[in-house]
């Protein structure tokens, strides 16, 4: 048997293949129990703190939702209004948090800050987005590809565009379900060398074909999905300017995605910004699952801490 119980989400690495397709079955059929008016209470009498340092639509709503439902409850804690943001040290707030709640999810810039409260915390911590990567999301992707296009092993996904948190954590975690990844990125702009190093030595077990390149359309060859983020992340905004001259040849529009199978998927993690990365052709356009996928949060997560937290 798999022993997820207790266990912290710092990374999809965190995890076995194996342990990851478990956590995909399950959220789709919490999917189909919520659809049915099934409830299914695991986590009654459960708290989950939930600590953002950044903005957020999704990933708070679907985890103060998904604790609801789960028959738990949701403490929004942000960073500002509790003494972290007054120097209170993460080792400090991980133990004393660990006295009150069953489990603490962070949305931070350093994705240090996730793994010091991973270490000090006594209750499974979840990374809901750090500058290094975004495993929530990726977990809502894979489910959101594996309902529309069957067994993820051996689909192409094409990431197009920065080599930021969503690229490391598509890459990981493609290749950890036998994906075979490519990513297109502009000059200063690539992937961290260290996780492209980490997914390299993933895809020598799984059997995952990895393509770090600067062509966009080289990328999107006969991809099965089709992936982009904002090209200025949180944090990056006043890089906007500078970045939309060094990204203009990475936009996915409606030239781009000829080069993808006929009935490639577009996914995006949102929030978008049409006519940047994305042309509203192709993200309003009949591939594309963005509601999907943003609904998946939801489920995804729901199994992630029925999981771990019960
Ligand atoms: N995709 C995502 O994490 O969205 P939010 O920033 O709205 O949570
Ligand atoms: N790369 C984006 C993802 C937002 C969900 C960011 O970090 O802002």
């Amino acid at each position: 048997g798999l022993a997820l119980k207790g266990r912290d989400l710092v990374e999809l690495t965190d995890y076995t293949t194996e342990e990851i397709q478990y956590l995909l079955d399950l959220a789709i059929e919490l999917k189909r129990k919520q659809k049915a008016g099934e409830a299914f209470r695991p986590l009654e009498g459960k708290t989950l703190g939930m600590i953002f340092e950044k903005s957020s639509t999704r990933t708070r709503v679907s985890f103060e939702v998904g604790m609801f439902q789960l028959g738990g409850h949701a403490l929004f804690l942000s960073k500002n209004d509790i003494q972290l943001g007054r120097g209170e040290t993460i080792a400090d707030t991980a133990g004393v948090l660990s006295r009150y709640l069953d489990g603490i999810m962070i949305r931070t810039f350093g994705h240090e800050n996730v793994t010091e409260l991973a270490k000090y915390a006594d209750v499974p911590v979840i990374n809901a987005l750090s500058d290094l990567g975004h495993p929530c999301q990726v977990l809502a992707d894979l489910q959101t590809i594996q309902e529309h296009k069957g067994a993820l092993r051996g689909k192409k996904l094409a990431y197009v565009g920065d080599g930021n948190n969503m690229a490391h954590s598509l890459l990981l975690g493609g290749v950890k379900m036998g994906m075979d990844v490519s990513i297109a990125s502009p000059e200063g702009y690539e992937s961290d060398a260290g996780i492209v190093r980490q997914a390299r030595e993933i895809a020598e077990q799984t059997g995952s074909k990895i393509a770090i390149v600067r062509d966009a359309r080289e990328a999107v060859e006969n991809a099965d999905a089709v992936y982009t983020d904002v090209w200025a992340s949180m944090g990056f905004e006043e890089e906007q300017k500078v970045r939309e001259l060094a990204f203009k040849d990475y936009q996915v529009n409606e030239e781009l995605v000829k080069h993808a199978k006929a009935d490639y998927l577009f996914l995006h993690c949102l929030p978008a910004h049409r006519g940047e990365e994305v042309s509203a052709g192709v993200i309003d356009g009949k591939n594309s699952v963005i509601f999907d996928e943003a609904e998946n949060r939801l489920h995804a997560q729901k199994a992630v801490m029925a999981t771990l937290m019960a």
